[in-house]
């Protein structure tokens, strides 16, 4: 498993966070130590899904010197550490440190994790030049897959190699006609399909409090699982029914 992750949509509202929260959440359950840094500038969520309330510093403080990475790093539950976007709206990321901060990272973590905001602009070139895999998150509508087809090209050419496709809020549809046509979606974005996420409910609670009851039910969850085991290399089934 490459131990540095982009995730990316390229539009907003796509799933990015919810990816990563619940991507981060089953790889703990696997035994991996895992950091989501939050590469946004004054649109901080990562800590409300969560359940965090005691950032003091954020990526803004440690990229500026103001603390060290340990102090910046903040633990909900062991093995998950989580580094908060910049509470300042303007704050500059500068690429190099942000790349610098990511190679310290992956050597204390078994697997760091990219948020990156909306938008393909510096933060996704950011991310790009700092991670090895790019997680692309589409949801199955046009517009969705065309910003998701955008995020792909600017991180291939930003020298991502690792693009891999991961489908979220798939809906259920009785009648055939309305099914997503997922070939099509993979076929213009042009990246391997590593996970179809079910729409569910339950991926948007805080994974430290679901219920046993409600992880067993939530094909959500059976999904996530699937893709965690699945980037870990093991030949596990794509499609969850
Ligand atoms: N598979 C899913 N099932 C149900 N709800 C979902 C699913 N994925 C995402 N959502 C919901 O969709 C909304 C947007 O998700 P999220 O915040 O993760 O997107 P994002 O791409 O990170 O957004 P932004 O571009 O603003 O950072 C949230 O309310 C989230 O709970
Ligand atoms: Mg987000």
């Amino acid at each position: 498993m490459s131990n540095i992750m982009l995730v990316t949509s390229g539009k907003g509202g796509a799933g990015k966070s919810t990816v990563s929260v619940n991507l981060a959440y089953s790889l703990i359950n696997q035994n991996k130590s895992v950091v989501i840094v939050e590469l946004d500038s004054g649109l901080r969520c990562l800590d409300v899904m969560l359940g965090i309330d005691n950032v003091v510093y954020d990526l803004g403080d440690v990229l500026s010197g103001a603390c060290s990475v340990s102090a910046a790093l903040v633990s909900p539950i062991e093995k998950l550490n989580i580094i908060a976007a910049p509470a300042n709206v303007d704050f500059e990321i500068n690429p190099e440190r942000f790349k610098k901060l990511c190679e310290f990272l992956s050597s204390k973590f078994d697997v760091v994790i990219i948020d990156t905001p909306a938008g393909i602009g510096e933060k996704l070139q950011c991310a790009a030049i700092s991670a090895n895999t790019a997680l692309i998150v589409t949801n199955t509508t046009s517009v969705s897959t065309r910003g998701a087809e955008k995020a792909a090209e600017a991180v291939v050419d930003a020298g991502v190699n690792d693009v891999k496709l991961i489908i979220n809020r798939v809906e259920k549809e009785e009648d055939k006609r309305y099914l997503p046509d997922l070939d099509a979606i993979i076929d213009q974005i042009g990246a391997q399909l590593v996970a179809v996420i079910p729409e569910d409910k339950l991926l948007s609670k805080n994974p430290l409090e679901r219920t046993k009851k409600e992880i067993k039910q939530s094909l959500g969850v059976k999904a996530f699982l699937n893709l965690s085991e699945r980037l870990n290399g093991k030949n596990v089934p794509l499609i969850i029914k």
